[in-house]
């Protein structure tokens, strides 16, 4: 019985040295993938200073790929969901992903039997991307300078990106010009702080760093902002609603690690006690946390 448990513990620790092995394999193809493609292989205009991604903003996003992609992108899953749902995404459909980070919703569009391409920034997104959907057309560009000719997709789908352009409106034009007349353009972002309670903390987090009581709300993320947005690019509004995209975390240290990601070492030591204080409210009885978020969408059409 006792050697039994002892096969067993054996067992265990060869399943998480296997798992350990994994990751890191994972983790090293990834970097040497996104080497690639910082090199240079398919490199597009990103910064360009035509309103494009500048290098900082750029290395900040490739810096928090890994921790971005584990730990954010997955609370987005009824987004991914609605928009495939909501633009008519199915098989043959030509689609876009503008900002398309680690590829989650790639991986749904191609699910559903689409012939997909992303376009990213930061090279350890693409690199991850690629990773996630092999058979995608996934290449480095911003989502000012699209690296594709004139009504190339059916469908044009942004989470959590356009509204990181510089330019934004000159992003939705961009998005249009890619866009067959008569296709869709779905976009979806943060809806406002008021139905996030990860504002909460976020506003905690500047308090703390002296940078005033929390972030604004963003035109896009209020009511009728992508819908404006839309309609001032020229397509007509379809459909436009609020997705709730609840986040769970696991235990404190998961919290932490995501909401200060980005910090240093020093940083995250500081201000772990203020997270935590912050998110008291939204612990769960089995020592996790769960925080009611949402997204606002808009899908316009353009005309045919
Ligand atoms: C908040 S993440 C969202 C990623 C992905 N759409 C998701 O939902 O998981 C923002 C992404 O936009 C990319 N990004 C930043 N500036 C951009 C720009 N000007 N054009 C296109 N993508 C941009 C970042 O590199 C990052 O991958």
């Amino acid at each position: 019985m006792a050697d039994d448990r002892l096969h067993g513990a054996d067992a265990d620790d060869e399943r998480v040295r296997a798992d350990d092995e994994r990751v890191h394999a994972d983790a090293e193809r990834v970097r040497a993938d996104a080497e690639r493609v910082r090199a240079g292989d398919d490199h597009v205009a990103v910064g360009s200073g035509a309103g494009g991604a500048d290098d900082a903003h750029v290395e900040a996003w490739d810096a928090m790929a890994d921790g971005w992609t584990t730990l954010w992108a997955p609370m987005a899953a009824p987004a991914h969901a609605l928009l495939a749902d909501r633009a008519g995404v199915g098989p043959g459909t030509r689609a876009l992903d503008v900002g398309c980070g680690g590829g989650q919703l790639l991986a749904v569009l191609a699910a559903r039997g689409a012939t997909v391409a992303g376009v990213d920034p930061a090279p350890r997104m693409v690199a991850r991307a690629r990773a996630a959907v092999p058979g995608a057309d996934v290449r480095r560009g911003d989502a000012e300078h699209l690296p594709w000719p004139d009504a190339a997709f059916d469908v044009v789908v942004s989470l959590n990106a356009l509204d990181l352009a510089d330019d934004v409106p000159a992003a939705l034009a961009e998005a249009v010009r890619v866009t067959v007349p008569g296709g869709l353009v779905a976009l979806c972002g943060w809806a406002e702080a008021a139905r996030n309670d990860v504002a909460v903390l976020a506003s905690a987090v500047a308090r703390h760093a002296g940078d005033g009581d929390g972030l604004p709300d963003q035109e896009l993320r209020v009511p009728g902002g992508w819908e404006r947005l839309l309609v001032a690019g020229g397509l007509g509004v379809e459909a436009t609603g609020v997705v709730d995209v609840p986040w769970d975390l696991p235990d404190a240290d998961t919290l932490v690690r995501a909401l200060l990601l980005g910090a240093d070492d020093d940083e995250r030591d500081d201000t772990a006690p203020v997270v935590l204080a912050a998110a008291r409210p939204f612990r769960t009885a089995a020592g996790g946390y769960r925080l009611r978020n949402a997204f606002r969408w808009a899908i316009g059409r353009r005309p045919a």
